[in-house]
């Protein structure tokens, strides 16, 4: 296999997330250290699609460790979920004679490089990149840790003032299907209650827990609400629902955002992209495709495209645990 891959591609795709520009640095570099040619892919799977190709050297990849997004853009590309669409991308691969591709995202990143190499036998290894932390067969993905600190930032902030104003607060994180960022963030912050895509906790309970708080001495508060959460109402809702039910709570929203994609990647994405980026081109070099780098235990090591995305990852269940005696 090492005499044969002389060209790989690269790109990221699905929802950015900071340090995926040092997992682009990482694999242009092992590429130039084996002597192989590396290609950026512009825009993901769409870019694939249009052939929007770029060589990329060493020193193009200068000055970028330390920036969020990626240079080499995102997108979601409608186009590559059709049979028609990866057999242009495939053609355009082939075209450019690119060997192997290092596709960089979450679960919709690695559905797309399933089909590319099962139609058309593309070696394919992936990096996970999102911040959700939603992969399974690696403890961390890429930004993850960077959006749980800007995510603490900002309820740092925000307890400044509901503080000040004996408020509670209704602080929305993302997570559509993962409470990841949810439950470490929110223990981080020092959350009274964390609600999550995995676990129905009942808001009715909810209610006790905080008219329980109120009775102990609390006079401000802070939910963290994930996006995904299932009680069945928005945050919106939810606070309506509080006001209606706990007369005496002044309330307010805060819903965070894209800001949680955003920023320059901490120290430790910065590594992990780094270990496997690396990773990812000495695994194309020794043969392996259709897997994903992940980090197991500080190691970097491999598993299926299939393994990765399935199903969600179990939940940290101390961490309730934890969350119940420090909110006494
Ligand atoms: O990157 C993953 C994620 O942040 C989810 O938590 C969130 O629901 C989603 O992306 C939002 O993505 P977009 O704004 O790109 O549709």
């Amino acid at each position: 296999m090492l005499e044969k891959i002389k060209k790989i591609g690269v790109l990221t795709s699905g929802g950015d997330a900071p340090g995926m520009n040092a997992a682009i640095r990482a694999v242009t570099r092992s590429c130039a250290f084996y002597n192989i040619e590396c290609i950026g892919i512009y825009r993901g799977y769409q870019g694939l699609i249009e052939g929007d190709f770029e060589l990329l050297t060493a020193r193009s990849v200068r000055n970028i460790i330390n920036k969020g997004g990626t240079f080499l853009k995102s997108a979601r590309s409608q186009e590559f979920r059709t049979v028609e669409g990866r057999a242009k991308a495939y053609k355009n691969l082939k075209d450019a004679e690119i060997d192997a591709l290092v596709v960089i995202g979450g679960d919709g990143t690695f559905t797309g490089a399933i089909h590319l190499e099962k139609e058309h036998g593309m070696p394919v290894v992936g990096i996970p990149g999102t911040i959700d932390n939603d992969i399974n067969g690696t403890d961390y993905t890429i930004g993850y840790d960077t959006a749980l600190n800007t995510v603490v930032d900002a309820i740092d902030k925000i307890r400044d003032t509901a503080s000040s104003h004996d408020r509670l607060f209704l602080v929305e994180v993302m997570g559509r299907d993962a409470g990841d960022i949810a439950l470490n963030a929110g223990i981080g912050a020092g959350a009274e209650e964390i609600l999550i895509p995995e676990e129905d906790m009942g808001i009715e309970r909810m209610l006790d827990s905080l008219t329980k708080s109120r009775k102990s001495g609390k006079t401000s508060s802070i939910i963290v609400v994930a996006e995904g959460e299932k009680s069945g109402k928005n945050i919106f809702e939810l606070a309506d629902f509080i006001g209606e039910n706990l007369t005496d709570y002044d309330i307010r929203v805060s819903v965070l955002g894209h800001i949680q994609r955003g920023g320059a990647p901490s120290c430790y994405d910065r590594v992990l992209a780094s270990k496997l980026g690396v990773g990812a081109v000495e695994a194309l070099l020794r043969g392996e495709t259709g897997v994903m780098v992940g980090i197991t235990h500080k190691l970097v090591t491999s598993v299926d495209f299939e393994v990765a995305i399935k199903g969600s990852k179990p939940l940290d269940k101390e961490l309730r645990r934890v969350l119940n005696i420090t909110t006494i």
